[in-house]
């Protein structure tokens, strides 16, 4: 970030994005199947100008292009259409248009390092080494054949989702490569003709009102010229046997997201967020631009633990530094959903309420950077149970002793609007089973209690927005005294917000810097009812001295 002055702060700054899975939003046409007119119905939960919405400032729609589904939309067969199951290219632009009309902005989620096998542009590469897309895909001739007689593939890559990175193809005499399934062949970023159509695919979005993208996988576009073979990692499994030296962040791809930021950047206002695949903070610091966030993933994997976040969140500041604006997440379509995962008890128990998803995303929507909302989070969602045996996630059913994998159908599950038969869902059967809390854990039962998650997530945002130092303020982490309390400041135009989440399930004593003009903090939000009120009954406006008692796992946020 250059350019811009901290009184002229950019949406994608500034806002809350929500991510959307269309299959699992809402479903119009009761086929069991999400859709895009399912998402139009249920705008007013997003964004309707009133208290009795999230207030989100954009959408971020998981990839909505006919698919054969081998994983779910990441395998596309047509990167300028609409699949029918979510509806027509008519209803993507409707969609847009009453986006817009709320003021909510439209990201897609561009799928650049693969393609389908499906897509004409594979089924033409390998008709023909010489035809007109011969070289779109990475094809390589076979070394030589193994002692057993097999061909050898050339080089040791592994496919993320378990087995050879490469495939053999017999009509074209030579094997492809493919980062993720033999059914998502990888293009090839140093094919101009490839990359003049990739880039036009961005244009084509930007026209129809796309405001930005979501990329896929983008720190693996290149891979090594030569194609060499990956470095063994000592006691690594599957996709972790390797040092993925050679086929990912080479140093080609900052010239190749150049480019296609640059196609991005024509349209004032538009912007990307790439998907870092398996990187640090530093990584997703080093890619990150004006206009181009890129997801930090580094709270996925934690703890409930107030020790873990201090020290992601000393990491993550000190890798983006004061000038790069971080991309935070807690959930997403591909890991375990954040209130299931910190609800566990020690001995793996859940221990069934909300208190701890309260304060995730009290931290989530305070932290610097734009926060990510995963669909269903705003009601603490739990993931469902499937066995990897009934998945249709191809990274389960791939899944074996040897290389185990987490069925990422658990997280897909369809979104409890209401109790009752499809949970408001579907008036058909869902692809997936409602959550089975869905008559208790649904958005309607929410939106009438004060006290619940949703509620919560709604006042958040909306103090998010009246307060400029939780948007865009500087940040730094303070020390209260307790070990299981995070507790951070936010600052811009003289003002302060402090922070303070109880991770503990035991009261906390906490010691409170003195805030900047000298006066005393004065609650703005507590989880936990006070005095003041809240809980959210709202008022307060407490003021607050130099201690304070926080109840177990209580979120506060003071103001100066
Ligand atoms: C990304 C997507 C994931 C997909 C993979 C391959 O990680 O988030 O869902 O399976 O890319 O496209």
């Amino acid at each position: 970030m250059t350019a811009r002055r901290s009184a002229d702060p950019a949406w994608w700054q500034t806002g809350v994005v929500y991510q959307v899975y269309p299959r699992s939003f809402a479903d119009a046409n009761g086929d069991g199947v999400g859709d895009l007119a399912g998402i139009i119905q249920h705008l007013d939960h997003l964004a309707d100008g009133t208290a009795d919405s999230l207030g989100v400032d954009a959408i971020w729609l998981s990839p909505i292009y006919p698919s054969p589904d081998f994983d779910f939309g990441y395998d596309v067969a047509d990167y300028v259409g609409v699949d029918p199951k979510f509806g027509t290219l008519a209803d993507f632009d409707r969609l847009v248009e009453a986006c817009h009309g709320r003021g909510i902005k439209v990201i897609l989620d561009l799928v650049l390092n693969h393609s389908s096998h499906l897509h004409p542009w594979f089924e033409s590469s390998r008709a023909s080494r010489t035809g007109p897309h011969a070289d779109w895909y990475i094809w390589r001739d076979s070394p030589g054949r193994t002692k057993a007689g097999r061909r050898r593939p050339p080089n040791n890559w592994r496919g993320f989702f378990g087995g050879p990175a490469w495939t053999w193809d017999e009509g074209r005499g030579q094997f492809y490569l493919h980062t993720f399934l033999p059914q998502q062949p990888d293009l090839n970023w140093r094919s101009t003709g490839a990359r003049a159509a990739i880039l036009d695919v961005v244009r084509t979005w930007l026209g129809r009102g796309a405001d930005g993208f979501r990329l896929d996988v983008f720190n693996t576009f290149l891979k090594d010229a030569a194609l060499r073979s990956n470095p063994r990692r000592p006691g690594g499994r599957g996709w972790g046997a390797q040092v993925h030296l050679h086929d990912r962040n080479q140093p080609e791809l900052v010239g190749a997201l150049a480019e296609l930021r640059a196609v991005v950047d024509e349209r004032p206002g538009r912007m990307t967020v790439g998907e870092l695949f398996d990187g640090s903070a530093a990584d997703a610091a080093a890619y990150a631009a004006p206009g181009h966030l890129v997801f930090d993933f580094g709270w996925l994997g934690l703890p409930w633990s107030a020790a873990a976040f201090r020290e992601a969140i000393l990491r993550r500041d000190a890798a983006f530094g004061p000038t790069v604006w971080p991309a935070n997440v807690l959930s997403n379509h591909d890991q375990p959903r954040h209130a299931g995962r910190f609800d566990l008890l020690p001995g793996g128990e859940p221990s069934l309420g909300d208190a701890r998803a309260k304060v995730a995303a009290t931290l989530l929507l305070t932290q610097r950077g734009t926060p990510f909302l995963y669909y269903g989070e705003e009601i603490a969602m739990r993931d469902l149970v499937i066995p990897n045996a009934q998945a249709f996630d191809p990274q389960a059913r791939r899944s074996s002793p040897r290389a185990p994998a987490w069925n990422r159908d658990q997280a897909r599950g369809p979104m409890p609007w209401r109790g009752g038969h499809g949970g408001g869902f579907s008036g058909g059967v869902p692809w997936l089973p409602l959550p089975p809390d869905h008559e208790v854990r649904n958005v309607e039962r929410q939106a009438s209690d004060p006290d619940s998650v949703l509620s919560l997530y709604r006042r958040l945002l909306s103090l998010r927005r009246a307060t400029p130092a939780l948007v865009r303020g500087t940040q730094e982490l303070v020390d209260v005294d307790d070990p299981e309390v995070l507790a951070y400041r936010r600052a811009a135009d003289g003002r302060s917000a402090l922070v303070a989440l109880n991770f503990a399930s035991r009261p906390a004593h906490i010691r409170l810097p003195v805030p900047a003009p000298g006066g005393p903090w004065r609650i703005a939000l507590a989880t936990h009812p006070r005095q003041g009120r809240d809980a959210l009954g709202e008022a307060l406006g407490e003021g607050i001295g130099e201690t304070a008692i926080l109840a177990p796992l209580e979120a506060l946020i003071a103001y100066d």
